[in-house]
C-alpha cells in the first residue's frame, strides 16, 4: 500500500512486535522441556509439541507428566512446605516481592512468549495479563507481610495442587501460586497442555529469585497429569477450565478431605438497557466478547438488550465489528488474534455451523489458519442451546428483553453464574438489576475488570471458591489444630419394639407446619435406661423433597433486612431461655447425661451471637487501582440443607441453625440421629418465635438416606454435614450433579461447646462472595 493509499484510507500499518528474544529463551533451553522439580529442570521425558497457533510452526517440546513426575513433585513440595511456612510472614513476603520484580523486569519476554504460545494478541498479554499477573504477587506479598495479623488462628493447608487452563497461562498460574505461598503453602502446578511455557519462564523466574528449592513445583502434561496431580497426596487441589472437568475433580476428590476450589465455566449476560451510553456500550461489548477472542470464562457471551433500541445498538455492534482487526497476535494494532488450538476452533465452528437465529459475521479479513471472525447471532430462543453453552470463542449471541424484570430472569436463565455487565446511566436502574443477579462478579457500565483485592469466582455450576482478596487467601488457609476422630452415638435400646405407625403426636416441621411423614412410620426412641421417651417421625425422600420446596418459598427470609434477622434471633434466645431448665432435663434424658444446662446455655449464647453478626458480615469496599468501587457483598448461599451433630442434639442443632439464619439462609436441618427428639422442642420453639413458615424445616430419620436426597437435590444449593454417620464421601460425590457447596466434616468431631463452633466459623459457609464493580467519573 502506498502513502497515498494509507492516506486515503488512514488504514493502520502493522506493528509488530518481534520475537527473537522469546524464541532465543526457548532455543536455550534446548526446546524440549523437562519438569521444574525441586528447584531444577529435570530431563525431557516422553514429549509432545507446543505450536504457535497463528502459524502452525511448533516451538518447543513439552514432557508429558507421568505419575511419578507427579509424586516426586509432590514429596518435593512436601519436603519444603515446612521450612516455608515457618520462614514466617514476612520471610515469604521478600521471596514474593522478588519474583514481582523480576516478572516486572520481563515483562515484554512474557508478553511475547504468551502470545506465540497462545495466540491473543500482544496487546492483551502486554498491557493485561502480565501487568496483572505482577500485580497478583506484589499484592500477595503484602498478604504474606500481614498474615500474623490478619488471619490469626489460621494456618496453610499444606501441599497444593494446582491445574490450570490455556487461556491466560501466566496469569492464571499467577492466582493460583502467589496466595498459595503467601500463606505458607507449597504449591505442583500443571499448566494446560497447549500453553506451557510461560509457566516454564516462570520457573526460571523462580530459580533466579532464589526461591527455596521444592517451593514452586512445575508438571507439565495434558488432562491425564491434571488427574493424577488430583489423586497425589496433595491437601488442596485448585482448579480452573471447564465444568465438565471441574464436576470429575470434585467426584475424585469426593471423601478425601482434601480442600477444593473450582472456578469453572460461564455464559455471562451482557445487559443494555434503553438508557445506556450505548457508544460506550458497544465498546465494553469488544472488551466483553472480543478480549482474547472470547476464550475468556467471564466473557460477556450473552447479549440482552432493551427492545427499544435493540436495532440501533445492533447496526453500532454490526459496524464496530466490521472495524475489529483479526490477524497476528504479535502485531501491536490487532485486536483479535488466533484462537489458541486447531481443536478448539473446531469446537467454535460446530457450534456456529449448528446454529438457529441469525448468523452475522465482521466483515473484515481473516487470514488463514487458526483464526474465527468475530460473530454476533441474534434472534435466539432462550432456550437455544447457544444461549446456554460456553462457546468459548469470538461468538456473541443475543437476544432481547423488554422490562428490567424480565432482564434479570432471562440473565438467570443458565447454569452458571460467574459474571455480568449492566449498561445503565441509571444509577437506580444499575444498583437495583446487580443484587438481583445470580452471579459472583456484576460489572456495571464495564466489563473485565480484576485485581488481586477483589475475589473472583462463581455462583451455581460456575464453581466454588473465590481467588483474590482475603476470600481468596480463606481458601488457601485453614484453622489451626487438628481434630479428633468422631465415634458415632449409637441410640439407646429398649425392649424390641418395631418402627410404629405414626400417632398422633409424631411430625415433621415443614413450611411452618407440623407434618406426618410420607411414609407414616415413626422410630421409638429411648432413654439410657431403656424407657420409652418419644417417638420421632421416619421422613423419606418425599418429605426431603417437601421440604425443600418449602424452604425454596421463604423467599422473603433472604430480603428481610439484617436488623429483623438480628430481632427474631434474639427472640428465640429469649424464648429458649424461657424453657431453659425444662429443656435442661429433656436433654439429659435424651442422651443419658449430664450436660443439658451447658447445652442449653451455650446454645442461647450461640443465638445472641448469631443475631449479633447478622448486620455485621455484609461484606466491604476492596481497594482496586482504579477509579470507583469494587465490593464484595455477602449474599446467603441459598437453601442449605444440613445433617446434624449426634453428640449435642439441641446445641448442633442451633449452632449451626442460627449463624446461617442470620446470613438469611432457609434451612432443612435434619436432627441428631441417635437423639431426634429434640426436633420435637424446637418445633415448639421455631412456633412461637417470629420465624417465616419455611425457613427452617426440621426432619428426623436416618442421615444416610436423607443425606443422599438432599446432596441430589437440583434446588439444594449447599450440602453440611456434622453427622456421625460416615456421610462425607456420599454428599461429596453426589453434589458434583450440579456443584452444589457441600461442607463435611470427613468423620472429624468438632467441640461444640468450644470457639470452633461460633457464629463466626460459619459464616464463610454460610455466604456466597457477590464482587459488584462500579467505576465512576465524569
Ligand atoms: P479443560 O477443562 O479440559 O482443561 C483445563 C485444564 O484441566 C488443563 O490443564 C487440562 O490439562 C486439565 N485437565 C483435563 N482433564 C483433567 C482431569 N480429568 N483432571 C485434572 N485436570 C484435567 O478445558 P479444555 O479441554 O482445554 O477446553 C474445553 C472447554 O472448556 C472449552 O471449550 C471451554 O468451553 C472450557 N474452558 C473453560 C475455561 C474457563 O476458564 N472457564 C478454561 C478452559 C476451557
Amino acid at each position: 500500500m502506498g502513502v497515498k493509499e494509507i492516506f486515503e484510507t488512514m488504514d493502520y500499518g502493522t506493528a509488530p512486535e518481534g520475537a527473537g528474544d522469546a524464541l532465543a529463551w526457548i532455543t536455550d533451553q534446548g526446546a524440549r522441556f523437562g519438569h521444574f522439580i525441586d528447584g531444577s529442570f529435570t530431563k525431557p521425558g516422553e514429549t509432545f509439541e507446543t505450536t504457535n497457533p497463528a502459524t502452525g510452526e511448533v516451538l518447543a517440546e513439552i514432557t508429558q507428566g507421568s505419575e511419578s513426575d507427579v509424586e516426586k513433585a509432590v514429596a518435593a513440595a512436601r519436603k519444603a512446605q515446612g521450612p516455608w511456612e515457618k520462614l514466617g510472614g514476612p520471610g515469604r513476603a521478600r521471596h514474593l516481592y522478588a519474583i514481582a520484580r523480576l516478572l516486572q523486569k520481563h515483562s515484554r519476554l512474557f508478553a511475547v512468549l504468551e502470545s506465540l504460545d497462545n495466540g491473543k494478541p500482544i496487546r492483551e498479554s502486554r498491557d493485561i495479563d502480565i501487568p496483572l499477573a505482577q500485580r497478583h504477587f506484589y499484592h500477595h506479598a503484602g498478604c504474606a507481610q500481614l498474615m500474623e495479623d490478619t488471619m490469626q488462628g489460621r494456618v496453610a493447608h499444606g501441599v497444593c495442587g494446582q491445574v490450570v487452563p490455556w487461556n491466560f497461562p501466566l496469569l492464571m498460574l499467577s492466582w493460583k501460586i502467589a496466595p498459595a505461598l503467601a500463606m505458607g503453602n507449597t504449591v505442583v502446578l500443571k499448566p494446560a497442555e497447549w500453553t506451557s511455557l510461560t509457566a516454564l519462564l516462570f520457573a526460571d523466574i523462580c530459580r533466579q529469585a532464589g526461591l527455596p528449592k521444592g517451593v514452586v513445583n512445575i508438571v507439565t502434561g495434558d488432562g491425564v497429569t491434571g488427574a493424577a496431580l488430583v489423586s497425589a497426596e496433595v491437601d488442596k487441589v485448585a482448579f480452573t477450565g471447564s465444568t465438565e472437568v471441574g464436576r470429575k475433580i470434585r467426584e475424585a476428590t469426593a471423601g478425601s478431605g482434601k480442600a477444593l476450589t473450582l472456578e469453572l465455566g460461564g455464559k455471562s449476560p451482557y445487559i443494555v438497557f434503553d438508557d445506556a451510553d450505548l457508544d460506550s456500550a458497544v465498546e465494553g461489548l469488544v472488551d466483553a466478547i472480543w478480549f482474547n477472542g472470547g476464550q475468556v470464562c467471564c466473557a460477556g457471551s450473552r447479549l440482552l438488550v432493551q427492545e427499544s433500541i435493540a436495532e440501533r445498538f445492533h447496526q453500532k455492534l454490526r459496524a464496530r465489528m466490521d472495524k475489529l482487526r483479526v490477524g497476528d497476535p504479535l502485531d501491536k494494532s490487532i485486536d483479535v488474534g488466533a484462537i489458541v488450538h486447531p481443536e478448539q476452533l473446531s469446537r467454535i465452528r460446530a457450534l456456529v455451523d449448528g446454529a438457529e437465529g441469525d448468523v452475522y459475521r465482521a466483515d473484515a479479513p481473516v487470514p488463514e489458519g487458526c483464526f474465527y471472525p468475530p460473530t454476533l447471532i441474534s434472534d435466539l430462543a432462550p432456550a437455544s442451546p447457544l444461549m446456554q453453552e460456553e462457546i468459548f470463542g469470538p461468538v456473541l449471541v443475543s437476544t432481547t428483553f423488554r422490562t428490567p424484570t424480565e432482564a434479570v430472569e432471562l440473565a438467570n436463565n443458565t447454569r452458571y453464574g460467574l459474571a455480568a455487565s449492566v449498561w445503565s446511566e441509571n444509577i437506580n436502574v444499575a444498583l437495583d438489576i446487580a443484587p438481583q443477579l445470580v452471579s459472583g462478579v456484576v460489572w456495571i457500565n464495564g466489563t473485565n475488570m480484576f485485581d488481586a483485592a477483589a475475589p473472583f469466582g462463581g455462583m451455581r455450576e460456575s464453581g466454588f471458591g473465590r481467588e483474590g482478596g482475603p476470600e481468596g487467601l480463606m481458601a488457601y488457609t485453614k484453622p489451626a489444630g487438628s481434630a479428633k476422630a468422631l465415634k458415632r452415638i449409637k441410640p439407646f435400646e429398649g425392649d424390641a419394639v418395631e418402627p410404629q405407625a405414626v400417632d398422633r403426636t409424631a411430625k415433621l416441621y415443614i413450611g411452618g407446619k407440623q407434618t406426618r411423614p410420607d411414609g407414616g412410620y415413626a422410630q421409638v426412641v429411648y432413654d439410657a435406661k431403656g424407657r420409652v421417651l418419644g417417638q420421632a417421625p421416619i421422613a423419606n425422600r418425599k418429605d426431603v423433597r417437601n421440604a425443600v420446596e418449602a424452604a425454596r418459598a421463604a423467599k422473603g427470609w433472604a430480603g428481610a433486612t439484617a436488623h429483623t434477622r438480628a430481632q427474631v434471633l434474639y427472640y428465640l434466645g429469649e424464648n429458649l431461655s424461657a424453657r431453659s431448665d425444662e429443656l435442661a432435663q429433656r436433654l439429659n434424658a435424651m442422651t443419658g447425661g449430664k450436660s443439658g444446662a451447658k447445652e442449653v446455655e451455650t446454645a442461647i449464647s450461640r443465638l445472641f451471637d448469631a443475631a449479633a453478626w447478622a448486620d455485621k458480615f455484609a461484606g466491604e469496599a476492596r481497594a482496586v487501582p482504579m477509579r470507583g468501587l469494587a465490593m464484595a457483598l455477602r449474599e446467603p448461599t441459598g437453601v442449605i440443607g444440613a445433617l446434624l451433630p449426634d453428640e449435642v442434639p439441641l446445641l448442633g442443632m442451633i449452632s449451626v441453625m442460627a449463624p446461617a439464619l442470620a446470613m438469611g439462609n432457609r434451612l432443612v436441618l435434619v436432627a441428631s440421629e441417635p437423639f431426634p427428639l429434640i426436633a420435637q422442642e424446637m418445633t415448639q420453639l421455631l412456633e412461637t418465635s417470629d420465624i417465616p413458615a419455611g425457613a427452617v424445616n426440621l426432619l428426623t430419620g436416618p442421615h444416610e438416606d436423607l443425606a443422599k436426597t438432599l446432596a441430589d437435590h437440583a434446588d439444594v444449593d449447599s450440602v453440611w454435614s456434622f453427622s456421625g454417620a460416615d456421610l462425607s464421601a456420599g454428599i461429596e460425590r453426589r453434589a458434583a450433579g450440579n456443584l452444589k457447596r457441600s461442607w463435611v466434616n470427613y468423620g472429624k468431631s468438632r467441640d461444640w461447646f468450644g470457639p470452633e463452633a461460633g457464629a463466626r466459623a460459619f459464616l464463610d459457609a454460610a455466604t456466597e462472595i457477590k464482587t459488584v464493580w462500579v467505576p465512576y467519573g465524569a
